[in-house]
């Protein structure tokens, strides 16, 4: 009634396939603010339960040392907090998983915001098995980062607290938008790193190598 535009009939479904060079993947998302712990319970998860870990942060590190022509602009974000244009980390991240061997891979630190998400299940049709999720307070990731002398050139306060509200304003809704489609398990990631690991390990269980 009143409107002259058909409505399409079938709203269209998400086409993925999680078909990747020639490989079927299965793919979980590594989220959770700066300093929460991702990058250290991925290296327990590789370690236990066989999947790779693919850091997006660390791939556009590597990238700046390889000297590539992105390498300038890549070192500028990260310097400022902000985000990479996703044709970038998407790329670097599918090429990676095509390179390995593995079909079971942790993507930590992407999707960082809207783009970064819609972006990554156009190109690649790959939609994550579930969201990983290590929820911490602003106060202990900062004495986190602050303390972990990495020598990276992100880790100084100033920059800090702009990746802080990068992460509420970009990442947060990504994980809201997984959450409402249950696809988030989430972890209380101010515990000490072993107790982090136990949940993480109740998560993984149904992953847990066939003996
Ligand atoms: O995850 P990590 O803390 O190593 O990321 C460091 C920086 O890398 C981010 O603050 C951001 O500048 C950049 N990055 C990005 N897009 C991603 C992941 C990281 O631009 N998906
Ligand atoms: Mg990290």
């Amino acid at each position: 009634m009143g409107t002259s535009v058909d409505a399409p009939a079938v709203v269209a479904e998400e086409v993925t396939d999680n078909m990747l060079g020639g490989k079927k993947v299965t793919v979980v998302f590594v989220l959770g603010g700066p300093g929460s712990g991702k990058g250290t319970q991925c290296t327990n998860i590789v370690e236990h339960f066989g999947f790779t870990h693919l850091s997006a942060g660390d791939l556009l590190r590597a990238e700046i040392k390889s000297g590539s022509e992105n390498g300038t602009m890549i070192e500028t974000m990260i310097k400022e907090g902000k985000i990479v244009p996703s044709e970038v980390t998407i790329k670097l991240l599918q090429e990676a998983m095509i390179k390995s061997e593995n079909d079971k891979f942790l993507i930590d630190g992407f999707p960082r915001n809207e783009e970064n998400r819609s972006a990554f299940e156009n190109v690649t049709k790959i939609s994550p098995a579930f969201v990983l999720f290590f929820d911490c307070t602003e106060e202990e990731m900062e004495k986190r980062l602050l303390g972990r002398n990495q020598g990276r050139v992100d880790d100084n306060i100033e920059t800090i607290r702009k990746r802080f509200k990068v992460f509420v304003e970009s990442s947060l809704p990504v994980i809201e938008y997984y959450s409402s489609k249950d696809k988030v398990k989430k972890i209380d990631a101010a515990k000490p790193i072993p107790e982090v690991f136990e949940d993480v390990t109740a998560i993984f269980a149904p992953y847990a190598p066939k003996v």
